[in-house]
């Protein structure tokens, strides 16, 4: 029997990432969404989709959280997405009530699950989602640092005209405006970028990456980006799924890792069958301590909020 995924949020990211581990043909894929039929509708096509494209994954669109009962992985992707001007913290209040009840809902059906939290402002909901569940540290997760780290090979890529195969790299903190682009641990071919482009250059890519989400709101107007954020969900699921223990940037529970107590912010763990399985500490120099306890304190605020 196949491992069942549930996907909460039939949106842009729900729906793309719900296609994308469809396409994977290794799980069953349950989505479920508040909207009548949308979740349905979606789940019926992406299955009709299957002859094609030769997959024998069991999609099913749901309004009833009964249906998602059993998942070994759930991924939340409900809640509201930014509009031009807005930050991710903006949506703070509305989401955070969403996160509490499907964080609610879904644990209780699926007791054993390993949790990835994708709605905005993650790190805040990733918080609010492991209070709710009652799950351990262990089995709650963000997702932010891969698509940041994304975002930052992509600039890295494009600034030295090389394949994006070819490029490493590191965003640590929160999955917000203080997130941490770290050049030193960042590489093309394992040469660290600080060998290969300017401090002026280096900045401006970082300030790139840190403006990655936004850059793309102001473009969609109508809301947030969705083909990134969903591969890089999709990364983290498959290193869980597989058992593939990946060392991914992610959002975690920090309780005395980096000196930080009670939050949670992107670090590289190991991610396994088990959820994290390691939390990686690196070496971070002055600068790069300070920027990172800054991001940590945008998220302990936020945190503050609702606790
Ligand atoms: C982004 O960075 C939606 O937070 C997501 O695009």
């Amino acid at each position: 029997m196949r491992k069942k995924v549930t996907i909460v949020g039939a949106g842009h990211v729900g729906a793309t990432l719900a296609q994308r581990i469809t396409e994977r043909d290794h799980v069953d894929v349950v989505m479920v969404d508040v909207m009548e039929g949308v979740p349905q509708g979606k789940a019926l096509d992406l299955l009709e989709a299957g002859p094609v494209l030769g997959y024998d994954t069991c999609v099913t669109g749901t309004n009833n959280y009964d249906d998602t009962a059993g998942s070994e992985l759930i991924v939340i992707t409900a809640g509201l997405a930014r509009k031009p001007g807005m930050s991710r913290d903006d949506l703070l209040a509305a989401n955070a009530e969403i996160m509490k009840k499907v964080a609610e809902e879904t644990s209780k059906r699926s007791p054993k699950a390993v949790m990835i939290v994708v709605t905005n402002p993650m790190d805040v909901m990733a918080h609010i989602a492991m209070k709710a569940s009652g799950f351990p540290k262990e089995r709650v997760i963000g997702m932010g640092g891969v698509l940041d780290s994304a975002r930052f090979r992509t600039f890295i890529a494009l600034e030295l005209a090389v394949s994006v195969e070819n490029v490493n790299a590191f965003v640590m903190g929160g999955h917000g405006d203080t997130m941490v682009p770290l050049p030193r641990y960042s590489s093309v071919a394992g040469i660290p970028i600080t060998e290969l482009l300017s401090p002026e250059r280096i900045a401006a890519l970082v300030e790139r990456t840190r403006n990655g989400g936004a850059e793309i709101v102001a473009l969609l107007k109508t809301g947030s980006a969705y083909y990134a954020p969903s591969v890089a969900t999709l990364e983290m699921m498959e290193s869980i799924l597989l058992d593939k223990k990946k060392i991914l940037p992610c959002s975690v529970r920090l309780d005395g890792e980096y000196g930080v107590n009670g939050v949670f912010a992107g670090v590289p763990v190991k991610l396994g069958g088990r959820g994290i399985e390691q939390i990686v500490e690196v070496n971070l120099n002055e600068a790069e301590k300070t920027a990172f306890m800054k991001s940590v304190e945008a998220v302990r605020q936020g945190c503050a909020k609702f606790t």
